[in-house]
């Protein structure tokens, strides 16, 4: 609204100083002329209206329904205000809503035309960035990163009553945050207790895998000589659903293939339940319990609309963290790409930015939280820590560059398993948009261009990925029931955005995927008999949580992207940063992807949420003390 305050005085203020300084017979006596167009959005239609008066937009809006909400929805807002603002329909494109912003701007050209106008009827005297005056804050934390981790750090502090800034990089609050589609993994919750029971083939799986293959590992031993106890004793006397803080530990171990710092993943599992909790008291509520790859048992936590479907945890989650921070007086500086970690007597002191106009901004703070993200959407960052991901898609948010670890390596900060990226097999083959893996885990199989599963699809995900790429093609398909889609919004999501091919009968959606009829109808009878004696001969999937037998029948081509960097800063449990000596950098923190050591080799599904939540919350509590 702000935003669009200003737009409207500036275009004003460029009426008046157009019309003082003369302008051109054509203009000088035009009436306002206004023109109407429409293009093909991320969710459906946008339609652009432009009124341009003697050469200047006076009036500039955009409606697409449609858009998702928080990320389209804002290019609709910024870009019509960007217009009036420069007088051109020439502006940016907004990161991360890239197919809205190209709609918008496509619209826009044909807008102009439709008012009977050209580009060059525009007259040029756009606000000038050199005009931006440079500015200094000053605070008692400061948080570098608006997605979840930062958010949560800053209302942390906030609510132990310091003064808190966050400064974004992107036009949009959330990041990598926004993007997470499955939920958050924490242990031994009461909303665990509305399954009916322990699952107790994928308990055993997990203890045979860490006797197995990690029988040297003290950490996971011992872990999974409680964990055998636990379930022995429970099997006793079953008392509401199997799970427990050292389950997720192990299996947060295992599947990070005991590379995983101990220390951060005790935190991480020990003050999982009671961050679900914590977000309840700030409006938060992930209700419903479901599986999900590398898990035992059922553990991720997902929020529902109020229709009672599963909808995307970080599109419901940002908007609601983001209230909270304005509710709270928080200040975020939006567009403002921090640059540089400032420091004295070898004490962090602030930060320098870059404002959005090429100022320079500083904030003075006691405490600097980086919450910048991992390096996922840094193709050659990525290719340098692991050569054979080049090429690969990415399904990261585009502020996920890096810089936080970079303005921390130059102030001597170490850095851990920075090899370690992961790859998701769910990733839309055309789009890079990230297919849940919830899917999986509510009773999604895969298949591959022969019509024939592969893997257990709920397999961690190096597991699937591998499995995947090995297929012909290196792709595969995953196939839903109508069932699935009318328990899911997120599964409605991607029916809207044109992402699934369908058919009436599974032989018609084998020739609407063109793979052999035959093979595909012979595997659907064999899973569908899998899930109803709970046995999986083929690949030993252990979650079977529904027949897929309702038509219609849904597939989605599916293929391996780059999705979470597990390397990062090094921290120890109290989020502090080190160096390389291992000592604390005295004042710098670090929460979520830009920290490493949580995740191993291997980060399990719903382990990034519960990363950026507790993480995010221990911070604002360990900026807080140091800041006195
Ligand atoms: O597949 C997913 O929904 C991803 C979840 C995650 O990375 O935690």
């Amino acid at each position: 609204m702000k935003n669009r305050v200003i737009a409207i005085l500036m275009a004003l203020t460029m009426v008046l100083s157009l019309a003082a300084c003369g302008a051109s017979s054509k203009d000088a006596g035009a009436a306002a002329v206004t023109g109407t167009a429409t293009a093909k959005g991320f969710g459906g239609d946008i339609t652009v209206t432009l009124t341009v008066d003697g050469g200047v937009i006076t009036a500039a809006t955009a409606e697409g329904a449609d858009e998702t909400e928080g990320v389209g929805s804002v290019a609709l807002e910024k870009l019509p205000a960007a217009m009036m603002q420069q007088n051109s329909i020439e502006v940016d494109t907004m990161s991360g809503a890239t197919i809205s912003s190209k709609a918008i701007l496509e619209a826009a050209a044909a807008a102009l035309e439709n008012a009977g106008l050209t580009v060059a009827d525009l007259k040029s005297g756009a606000a000038s960035s050199a005009d931006a005056e440079d500015v200094v804050y000053d605070a008692d934390v400061v948080v570098v990163g608006a997605g979840g981790a930062g958010m949560v750090s800053a209302i942390t502090a906030a609510d132990a009553g310091k003064k808190v800034i966050i400064l974004e990089s992107q036009a949009l609050v959330g990041g990598n945050s926004k993007l997470a589609t499955g939920g958050m993994n924490a242990a031994h919750t009461p909303n665990q207790d509305e399954n009916e029971f322990g699952e107790a083939a994928g308990v055993e799986k997990t203890l045979e895998k860490a006797k197995k293959d990690y029988a040297d590992n003290e950490v996971i031993t011992s872990l999974a000589e409680t964990v055998a106890q636990q379930w022995a004793e429970y099997q006793k006397n079953p008392q509401g659903y199997f799970d427990s803080v050292e389950l997720m530990k192990l299996d947060t171990l295992v599947g990070g293939k005991g590379v995983n710092n101990p220390a951060l993943v005790d935190a991480l599992c020990e003050n999982s339940a009671p961050a679900i909790e914590w977000l309840k008291s700030i409006n938060i509520d992930l209700k419903q319990v479901g599986a999900f790859g590398g898990a035992s048992v059922k553990r991720i936590h997902k929020p529902v609309n109020d229709e009672g479907k599963t909808v995307a945890v970080g599109s419901y989650m940002i908007p609601l963290l983001q209230e909270n921070c304005t509710s709270r007086g928080i200040e975020i500086l939006m567009e403002t790409t921090a640059n540089e970690i400032l420091t004295a007597d070898g004490k962090v002191t602030g930060v320098v930015a870059t404002g959005k106009n090429g100022e320079t901004i500083t904030v003075n703070a006691k405490a600097v939280v980086l919450a910048t993200g991992g390096f996922g959407y840094n193709s050659e960052m990525v290719v340098k820590y692991a050569p054979n991901l080049k090429g690969f898609m990415s399904t990261n948010a585009p502020g996920a560059m890096g810089q936080g670890i970079e303005m921390a390596t130059a102030i001597g900060a170490d850095t851990v398993d920075m090899d370690q990226i992961q790859i998701h097999p769910t990733v839309q083959f055309d789009s890079a948009a990230l297919i849940t893996e919830g899917l999986r885990g509510d009773g999604a199989i895969l298949v591959n261009s022969e019509g024939k599963r592969f893997i257990d699809e709920v397999s961690t995900r190096d597991v699937v990925s591998a499995a995947e790429i090995a297929q012909p093609g290196s792709y595969s398909w995953l196939v839903v029931d109508q069932e699935m889609v009318d328990n899911s919004a997120v599964i409605q999501g991607y029916i809207k955005k044109g992402f699934t091919f369908t058919g009436e009968t599974v032989e018609e959606l084998a020739a609407a995927i063109e793979v052999d009829p035959a093979a595909l109808a012979e595997t659907m009878q064999n899973w569908n008999s899998y899930v109803e004696q709970k046995n999986d001969p083929d690949f030993g999937r252990t979650s079977f949580t529904k027949q897929l037998n309702k038509a219609p029948y849904y597939a989605i081509k599916v293929t391996a992207g780059v999705h979470h960097t597990m390397g990062g800063l090094a921290i120890n449990a109290k989020t502090e940063v080190l160096n390389a000596e291992g000592n604390v950098i005295p004042g710098l923190f670090a929460a979520g992807e830009v920290a490493g050591g949580v995740h191993g080799a291997n980060r399990l599904g719903g382990n990034a949420v519960a990363d950026f939540t507790v993480f995010g919350h221990i911070a604002g509590e360990s900026a807080s003390a140091y800041v006195g």
